[in-house]
């Protein structure tokens, strides 16, 4: 009775347009993750494979348990910034020994592995996932430390990477670095505040200062191996824990440690779950290229959703918002997916009674969006617009269960963050190709900016060039879509990562699965005041 019946039409010519739109942006979007695939290009992937060291993904892969998924996060890190895509750092969740755990990977390949100010924001992401989720985290260490041209974006605040290090520590999540090169200088305290720590033989160097920083300072000559090769901290300072002869043996290492964790999720993973009743196939061709024609969320909910079985809660009530019960892989969540767009009184105030209806059953949240925002206009203002939109987003802010945002098309103003918007701290945040986020559309900034301008030229009584203000228009117009898309946004960390539709539950499922490592408990109260 409460599975999902579907009104998609695959054979229509919507659909197939629907469809080749996304297609195409998914083409674009797989070319600029090959950018992060390629690292620092051939040249010095060339090299670094001639010195017998392992690409960082390779070192990723040989560190998971085999044929298990890994759930890169933000592959598009730095993405239209004058950093290489990726900010040569990977980062994801994957399986070591039966343990969900939170993996980084300099990409020394990539101005030799040096962190920029988009690798320390992808870094501080990743942190913030481990904490979160109370995941064990393995630092794949290989770096030249700082970005020098830009230490100073990175230098001081930088420093809360180490202080992470043990405060994940003191929370009792381990903490394993293992070191394939260079990490030295601030780069040794990852290292220095890991709970565990391997090295490989001949290869790491973890130092404060290298041969000549010391040879400055106080005039002592020394070599690389005698002030922080892996022999001498396994052997004398006591620094490693573990030395290893190769870099395999070094993953191996870090598995066997990750092994004896004695480590247990706070929840036991569900038993299996029924596939949709549809194919996720037909996720493409639901969302129009145009966000400005709606489309029903059940057809998305269907496709994700297992068995497609959904209870709607207040279906009658503030339909353009969606809410209802499903289970995804076998875990309970909570749906609000947008339907028309704007979010009403009824919505907003429905909105927040199923939030904290969710935290008193400790049921994880999905966000759906597709929101131009809250309704303005006379009417909607006297009706307490504003009051209602406050509700929701008071219990989106003070709700406790995991909350996950998927954005599938328009993600508007204050409408991005009632649904749970990267500022709400969801505990992921994916967009797909089609999404757009902004304060607001193209047109309407432009055409708000238009009459600002219009309306102070008037009050200094000087004349208003028309001509000026179409072009005006039209480039601020263009600036905003740019600046709107997943992209550009994806680039500069205010999501977890653009995925394809097709993908969605099976991303979903890992960040549930992942999200239930930590004691998932909802607010007993503890929300703001409800202004009524
Ligand atoms: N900041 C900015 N660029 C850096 C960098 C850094 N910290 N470290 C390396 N690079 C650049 C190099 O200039 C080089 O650029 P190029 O190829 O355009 O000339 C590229 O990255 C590769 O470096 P290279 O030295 O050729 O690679 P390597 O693998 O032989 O050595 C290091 C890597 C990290 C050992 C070495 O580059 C190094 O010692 N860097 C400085 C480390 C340092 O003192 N960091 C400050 C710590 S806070």
């Amino acid at each position: 009775m409460t599975v999902l019946a579907t009104a998609l039409d695959t054979a229509s010519a919507e659909y197939a347009a629907h469809r080749e739109a996304l297609l195409g942006k998914i083409d674009a979007l797989d070319a600029e993750h090959a950018k992060a695939l390629a690292g620092g290009g051939e040249k010095y992937v060339e090299r670094h494979r001639g010195r017998g060291k392992l690409l960082a993904r390779e070192r990723v892969e040989l560190l998971l348990d085999e044929d298990t998924p890994f759930l890169e996060l933000s592959p598009l890190a730095a993405w239209g910034s004058e950093y290489a895509v990726g900010a040569s750092l990977i980062t994801g969740i994957g399986t070591v020994s039966g343990v969900e755990c939170l993996i980084t990977a300099n990409d020394p390949t990539v101005r030799g592995g040096a962190s920029n100010p988009w690798t320390l924001k992808k870094a501080q992401r990743a942190n913030e996932i481990a904490f979160a989720n109370r995941l064990p985290c393995i630092s794949l260490v290989e770096s030249g430390g700082a970005d020098l041209p830009s230490q100073k974006e990175i230098f001081i605040p930088g420093g809360a990477l180490f202080r992470d290090l043990t405060r994940l520590s003191a929370a009792g999540i381990p903490t394993v670095a293992v070191v394939f090169g260079n990490s030295t200088a601030g780069g040794a305290y990852i290292p220095g505040m890991s709970d565990h720590v391997i090295m490989v033989k001949e290869r790491s160097k973890v130092f404060l200062g290298g041969p000549p920083l010391v040879k400055m300072a106080t005039g002592e000559e020394s070599d690389d191996e005698s002030l922080g090769g892996a022999e001498m901290h396994a052997r004398v300072s006591g620094l490693a824990d573990h030395l290893a002869e190769d870099e395999p043996e070094a993953l191996l290492r870090a598995r066997r440690v990750v092994a004896r964790l004695n480590w247990r999720k706070a929840h036991a993973d569900p038993a299996p779950a029924e596939e949709p009743k549809y194919d996720p196939e037909e996720l493409l061709g639901i969302v129009p290229e145009d966000l400005k024609t709606p489309f029903d969320p059940h057809e998305v909910i269907a496709r994700i959703v297992d068995g497609s079985d959904f209870d709607a809660f207040k279906p009658l009530y503030g339909p353009s918002l969606v809410t209802g019960w499903a289970r995804l892989h076998g875990y309970p969540v909570g749906i609000l997916a947008n339907a028309q767009g704007v979010l009403f009184s009824e919505e907003s105030q429905k909105a927040a009674q199923f939030i904290q209806l969710a935290n008193q059953r400790d049921i994880p949240l999905l966000f759906l969006h597709n929101t131009t925002g809250y309704m303005v206009g006379k009417e909607y203002e006297q009706g307490g617009i504003i009051k209602h939109g406050a509700m929701m987003i008071n219990a989106v802010s003070n709700s406790r269960v995991p909350h996950l945002s998927v954005l599938m098309g328009a993600s508007y103003g204050a409408g991005h963050y009632g649904m749970c918007g990267r500022a709400y701290e969801p505990r992921f945040l994916f967009a797909w190709p089609s999404a757009k986020s902004a304060v607001m559309g193209p047109q309407q900034l432009a055409g708000v900016l238009s009459i600002v301008a219009r309306q102070s030229a008037a009050a200094k009584g000087r004349p208003y060039d028309d001509e000026a203000d179409a072009g005006l228009r039209a480039m601020v117009e263009q600036q905003i879509e740019a600046e709107s898309l997943p992209m550009f946004l994806s680039g500069r960390l205010y999501d977890d990562g653009v995925i394809d539709p097709r993908d969605t539950r099976t991303v979903l499922g890992l960040c549930l699965s992942a999200v239930h490592t930590a004691p998932v408990e909802g607010a007993r109260g503890g929300f703001g005041v409800f202004r009524m």
